[in-house]
């Protein structure tokens, strides 16, 4: 074999491998490598293609973004119309549409329906040619579209070759782009750094993502694709229903969701919506809706067409997640570091389900890029369990007397004068720890569930506290006697016993804890664990230099700063001193010290309550041991902890067959690698 042969064999190898492990990851869900490896595939391939761009294809995974700016978008006539679908908007609805079908079939038969999500993104036509991804296309009006080929050609989990040997010469596949829910909230952050515009919402950043024109800035993006059903195909396939039809397109290798059945009544379509609106919060990505389609391809070809619907399928639409609503008023909140947090106060409005009267406008700067003012018809967004936020004014409706937003000079709470860095997006009340708005914070952080977790010790509570003048800081929590606690509107001698009880029992902490309670600004729960794993002891971080913080992994110049800063104040070495005088301790072995990591690489769910630890004890107990704890279950999760009254976590992880631990296992498992 020729030295050239030998690396065209190479080259068909690795692009192999990285074709099985993209499908893996897209299609299955499953991956078999860690991304370091395929990563290291990819490296490979690409310096090969480097040294040897005359063994380049076109269907090369390295290959997706190759092409040059457009001018303008090319237009691309649809074959086969792209269709939209009618709505329903509550039960009545669809029980008509299911009528609807009997009618017109004439039939008493059972009629079995497929139902999936409808995917808030951008609808898209994709077409294979033997095979391989020839071209993209918008929707546009249903007829005529724009070609984005070199667009979608950027996005990972659209496969460049399909996979399996029976596969029509010509194959148009339809689904939705979107973009991921992390991958949005990510896009929007750095953008709100860095001032530009954001967008509001996935569906626009997908869509606004695919009209790029240069494909290098569309592959910055995070986006993904979902099938839902096929357009034209050279060959008739042998296929009968909607349902096998997304089979077959899963083994082809093309992305099709899990959350798909098939059902043979009307009521059982209804349960389903139920349950995946539930499920909705937890989903990565955003669904406005589940779609119902008649699941047999010759009944469907029977019903047909009104307009531009399908009568065999329709949309039932979830509650929307963004609402239109007067912006009546903008007070400021002054939080835990004495930031000014505007924050909407709206004519009352029902949002995805829930009465919204209050939204966030996020800073200052936020204000001014969204252009809102007091008195302007604004789009209110609340999506999943993120606090509700106002998104968009809406300009032509402004009314002649609509007000300007304006900074306080002065804190709304102490009075003190209000500061703006040059550098800082945010403005802070600059009264510190005399401010009865930081300090009532400060005290919540302290007593929340992953500081010192003191059990009772609720936000209302505490605003009493200090509106009473019984507390005024972290410390002086410890100083409290049940009879103070009392003597509290709607606080029994029940009630203050368990609290006092609460206080002494959160003196045994971590010394992780203990740094995320202090409330060092920008020290998350994630940086607190790494600084007690590195110092191990509390005067060493007390004195630590910038050079040695700086020399920690994820700990920059603005969070060094800012643990340096807290330690230098006079005020709060006072108050760890005095934490310290009331007993609060850590056992410096068990926090610190690693485990054995006998659970490293896996990945664990809890569901349920447990009798001899709290779930939060159980999270730390199984971190220290290297397991990582997540809260959705999938086909990655290596085990599931199931306590009384679990959830459902459980069903899904029968469903998929997950191993699953009861708390005497679990009991038996962490002592074992103990
Ligand atoms: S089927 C003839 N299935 O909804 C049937 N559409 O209002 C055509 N969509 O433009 C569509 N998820 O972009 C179908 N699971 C799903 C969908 C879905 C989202 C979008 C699609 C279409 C729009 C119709």
């Amino acid at each position: 074999m020729s030295h050239n042969e030998k690396i065209k064999q190479t080259l068909d190898a690795l692009k192999a491998q990285i074709n099985e492990h993209n499908y893996r990851y897209y299609v299955l869900d499953t991956p078999t490598i860690p991304d370091a490896e395929y990563d290291r595939l990819f490296r490979q391939l690409q310096d090969l293609e480097k040294n040897h761009p005359e063994l380049i294809t076109e269907d090369s995974p390295p290959q997706r973004v190759g092409d040059k700016p457009l001018s303008e978008f090319a237009e691309v006539q649809h074959e086969i119309p792209m269709l939209s679908l009618d709505n329903a908007f509550n039960e009545a609805e669809i029980f008509n549409f299911n009528k609807r079908i009997f009618d017109r079939l004439k039939t008493l038969d059972a009629i079995n329906y497929a139902v999936e999500p409808k995917f808030d993104g951008v609808a898209v036509s994709i077409v294979y040619e033997h095979g391989k991804f020839k071209r993209a296309a918008t929707r546009g009006d249903g007829q005529t579209g724009e070609d984005i080929t070199q667009n979608v050609r950027t996005i990972s989990s659209v496969p460049l070759v399909l996979r399996g040997k029976t596969i029509p010469d010509k194959l148009e596949i339809r689904g939705e782009i979107y973009m991921p829910l992390e991958g949005f909230n990510r896009y929007n952050q750095r953008a709100v750094a860095e001032n530009e515009k954001i967008f509001a919402n996935p569906r626009n950043a997908a869509a606004g993502s695919l009209r790029q024109l240069d494909p290098n800035i569309t592959a910055s993006r995070p986006l993904e694709f979902f099938a839902y059903g096929i357009g034209l195909t050279s060959e008739s396939l042998a296929i009968t229903t909607h349902k096998e039809l997304l089979d077959q397109l899963q083994q082809w290798g093309i992305r099709v969701t899990t959350e798909r059945a098939v059902f043979s009544s009307i009521e059982a379509c209804q349960k389903f919506y139920e349950t995946l609106l539930t499920k909705r919060e937890k989903l990565p990505y955003e669904i406005d809706g589940m779609v119902i389609k008649v699941n047999d391809f010759s009944l469907q070809q029977k019903l047909g067409f009104v307009s531009r619907a399908p009568r065999w399928a329709i949309a039932y639409k979830f509650p929307a997640q963004e609402e239109l609503t007067v912006l009546k008023a903008v007070d400021f909140q002054v939080g835990r570091t004495g930031a000014l947090t505007p924050v909407a106060r709206l004519e009352p409005v029902k949002v995805a389900g829930v009465i919204v009267r209050n939204a966030t406008l996020h800073n200052m700067d936020e204000v001014h890029r969204k252009n809102i003012f007091i008195g302007d018809t604004v789009i209110v967004r609340r999506a999943g369990d993120v606090i509700p936020e106002v998104v968009a004014a809406v300009l032509e409706r402004r009314p002649i007397n609509a007000m300007k937003i304006t900074l306080p000079t002065h804190c709304p709470v102490c009075h003190s004068a209000v500061i703006q860095k040059s550098t800082e997006a945010v403005a802070r009340c600059s009264g510190g720890l005399i401010c009865s708005a930081q300090q009532k914070e400060a005290i919540k952080h302290f007593a929340s569930r992953k500081a010192m977790d003191i059990d009772g010790l609720g936000d209302k509570l505490v605003e009493a506290l200090v509106d009473k003048e019984l507390v005024h800081n972290v410390a002086e929590i410890y100083s409290l006697k049940q009879q103070q606690i009392v003597e509290l509107e709607r606080m029994g001698e029940k009630s203050a016993g368990n609290l006092i009880q609460a206080i002494e029992a959160s003196k045994q902490t971590t010394l992780a804890r203990f740094i995320f309670a202090i409330g060092i600004r920008e020290v998350g729960e994630a940086t607190a664990k790494l600084l007690a794993k590195h110092f191990k002891k509390l005067d060493k971080l007390m004195t630590s230099s910038i050079e040695e913080l700086l020399s920690l992994p994820d700990i920059g110049p603005v969070v060094s700063e800012n643990i340096l800063n807290f330690f230098h104040e006079k005020q709060n070495r006072k108050i760890i001193d005095k934490l310290l005088q009331h007993g609060i301790s850590w056992n410096e072995t068990m926090d610190t010290v690693e485990k054995d990591q006998l659970l490293r690489d896996k990945t664990v769910v809890i569901t349920g309550s447990f009798s001899n630890m709290s779930r939060e004890e159980i999270r730390e107990d199984l971190e220290r041991r290297g397991a990582k704890v997540s809260g959705t279950v999938s086909k990655k999760t290596s085990y599931v902890i199931v306590g009384e009254a679990p959830g459902s976590k459980l069903t899904k992880a029968t469903e998929l067959g997950i191993p699953l631990l009861d708390e005497k296992q679990l009991l038996v498992l962490l002592q074992r690698s103990s």
